[in-house]
């Protein structure tokens, strides 16, 4: 096999907040793969960095009376940890706010612009005039121009889904001081991302890019590529634009760039070729895994940006999807918004690599992190079959044959058929599709656990007669298990490490090639405890936080200008005559029926005594249709109409409960007629 050379990224993540599940998912892809491709033999470097720049990084520094540059340092230390506790191993762990970046960018920034790539010309923008700054679209709400719904962000209402510039919302208001915006001119630079149309095209057929990313960009080219806005008036935190005083450059575009500072910053400590990766006509390998919401940022400019600049452009980007926790986004007060530290207290790392891993293929769907499938498929896989075929068979080779295997392999037939699988389990991982990885070994551990059980050398060892039986038949269970171990050695590192020191061997991928015999084995020792449902619970509840907490948190900590997985923090608090407006009325249930091509909607006639509204309520986790007609229930009556995919809908129905299947409309009691008013 050629010894390929490949560096592999995850996203950066940004410098003010912590790690928690949604980021661990993609770090731990990352981290498989990288071990994997080493294991194999390939010279394979994984690094990442915190994305250090931006105004929320700059908000949130300011609010804790430290510098961006203090801030970052403990929170790129303290990412950089969480990572080390879930085994994933980063060659380098950088920060984007270093000289690295700095000497990139302005390289990349500076060819751009010698070959004309870079345009200026001045936009209008809102600008906080107690603050003295210009407000990024998410630090700026106000009325909705199309509906007029309160209280909505500056580029998309919540209500409508209408999208629009911040300057058109009605009665706008800074989120950082309260204070309303005025308009401002200021002088942008823009990257010319249209005169890359052809080169991104091309670049896309690429057999390689996932088909769903590949459908995505199409139609963001049928849309039209837009120049992009790559400037950011002072003050801002970042790299100030190469002879352009005042002006920085947007953290999205020296973010990208930190990939190549934190590759930099590798060579420099082991003395590897950073151009031998990144020159134009490379023949290494230069791979991103990404979440899908940033999408347009490493297909469209990065590319760009890297053919402008004459460097080598990405094999490929590999996109994966969100984390749900128990099939819904991660909640603070559901305490689903759980962070890498909080699972650190109560559980051990292992476990949630290998429920990723049996999770995981190559496509962009939602991962959901359900607790009890999360608890029964660890104990059952990883305790229950492959750690239980070592502990079956250890402890009858150190107590009754001096530690040592037996010299004979009694079904060569059994090992062969584990070892024929090892290419294609190779193979999936390769491809990414760690689930199927996954299938692949565990129905080789359950033949393992059959063996076993047929064979059950603890009835033999009791025959004296059998003793070389026995010891053959153990011999084979720690070989089978060391097959095992090796092929899960990229998923659960630590269970490798411990098991290599218990088989007296290191593993490498090809080990499951050979077959240990007249070889001594150390004691065993218990490899994995079982998942404690008791853990589970106390992490969720350490991660609860109340009404109260969440309201502490500054608007510009909640904010994350570009988070996929943003929790659903408690909105601010409304004033009374807000309150008042809410027209609550008893509805009864006139007409309920599932909608074709909906998961969790069900499309409900509401008989309002007299007047029938049409709603479409997320209940249908929770219940049938039919259960529902001829209920009296309470629904929003005076919201205004939402035009959804599926129609529209003409209010909204109260429920309660944690959400899925737990989920409960409000039954007013008896008596209550259609139409009257709730009090
Ligand atoms: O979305 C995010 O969390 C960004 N901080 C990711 C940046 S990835 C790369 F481009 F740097
Ligand atoms: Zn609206």
């Amino acid at each position: 096999m050629t010894k390929r050379k490949i560096l592999i990224t995850s996203a950066l993540p940004y410098a003010n907040g912590s790690i928690h599940l949604g980021h661990l998912l993609e770090h731990i892809q990352t981290d498989i793969w990288a071990r994997f491709q080493k294991l194999r033999g390939h010279e394979c470097y994984a690094v990442c960095a915190d994305d250090a720049h931006g105004t929320p990084v700059m908000l949130k520094a300011q609010e804790l009376g430290i510098t961006p540059e203090e801030m970052v340092a403990q929170t790129c230390a303290e990412h950089n940890q969480d990572f080390i506790d879930f085994n994933v191993n980063y060659d380098q762990y950088h920060v984007t706010h270093s000289e690295e970046n700095k000497a990139l960018s302005e390289l990349i920034y500076n060819r751009l612009n010698d070959a004309g790539h870079i345009k200026k010309r001045t936009i209008t923008q809102l600008f906080d005039p107690e603050k003295e700054m210009f407000l990024p679209d998410r630090f700026v709400k106000g009325t909705c121009p199309k509906c007029g719904s309160e209280d909505q962000n500056g580029d998309n209402c919540d209500s409508c889904s209408a999208t629009y510039s911040p300057t058109d919302l009605k009665n706008p208001r800074s989120v950082v001081s309260g204070a309303t915006p005025v308009l401002k001119d200021s002088e942008h630079y823009f990257f010319d991302l249209p005169a890359f149309e052809g080169m991104l095209k091309e670049w896309l057929q690429s057999d390689s890019i996932q088909p769903e990313i590949a459908n995505k960009l199409q139609e963001w080219f049928e849309s039209g590529l837009q120049q992009w806005d790559i400037s950011r008036d002072a003050p801002y935190f970042g790299f100030e634009i190469p002879n352009a005083p005042g002006k920085f450059f947007y953290v999205w575009l020296d973010a990208p760039i930190g990939y190549m500072a934190s590759f930099k910053k590798l060579c420099d400590r082991l003395e590897l070729d950073f151009d031998e990766y990144w020159k134009p006509d490379s023949t290494a390998e230069v791979y991103h895994n990404i979440g899908k919401d940033i999408t347009y940022f490493h297909c469209l400019f990065w590319p760009a940006m890297l053919e402008g600049a004459k460097f080598r452009k990405p094999n490929n980007v590999f996109v994966h999807g969100f984390v749900t926790v128990n099939g819904a986004k991660m909640s603070k007060s559901r305490g689903t918004f759980i962070k890498a530290r909080t699972y650190l207290e109560h559980l051990n790392p292992e476990y949630l690599r290998y429920y990723f891993a049996a999770k995981l293929s190559s496509g962009v769907t939602d991962i959901d992190l359900n607790f009890e499938d999360f608890i029964q498929r660890v104990n059952s896989d990883l305790v229950g079959k492959v750690v239980n075929i070592a502990s079956r068979c250890a402890s009858f080779i150190t107590k009754k044959f001096d530690g040592k295997l037996s010299s004979n392999i009694l079904e060569p037939e059994l090992i062969k058929a584990f070892q024929d699988k090892g290419e294609e389990i190779a193979q999936h991982y390769e491809a990414r599709e760690y689930s199927r990885a996954i299938r692949e070994i565990m129905a080789l551990a359950d033949k393992a656990n059959q063996y076993i059980d047929a064979q059950a050398p603890w009835v033999l060892i009791k025959d004296q007669d059998k003793q070389a039986l026995t010891h053959d038949v153990c011999t084979m269970g720690i070989n089978l298990f060391r097959i095992l171990v090796s092929y899960l050695k990229p998923v659960v590192p630590t269970l490798a490490e411990q098991s290599e020191a218990f088989f007296n061997d290191q593993l490498t991928w090809d080990s499951y090639k050979t077959v240990l015999t007249d070889h001594s084995i150390n004691k065993f020792k218990a490899l994995l405890q079982r998942v404690d449902a008791d853990k589970v619970n106390a992490m969720v509840e350490a991660s609860k936080e109340s009404l109260a907490q969440t309201n502490k948190e500054t608007p510009e900590a909640k904010i994350d200008e570009n988070s996929p997985l943003a929790s659903d923090p408690i909105s601010e608090t409304i004033s009374f005559d807000d309150f008042a407006k809410i027209d609550l009325r008893i509805a009864k249930i006139a007409k309920a029926e599932h909608v074709e091509g909906a998961d969790k909607l069900i499309k409900l006639q509401l008989d309002l005594g007299g007047e029938t509204k049409q709603v479409f309520a997320g209940i249908k986790a929770a219940y049938q249709p039919e259960d529902l007609e001829g209920k009296l229930t309470v629904m929003v009556a005076n919201l205004a109409p939402r035009k959804m995919r599926f129609g529209l809908s003409e209010g909204m129905v109260l429920a309660a409960g944690p959400g899925g299947s737990d989920l409960y409309i409000l039954n007013p009691e008896d008596g209550a007629q259609p139409g009257m008013r709730v009090k």
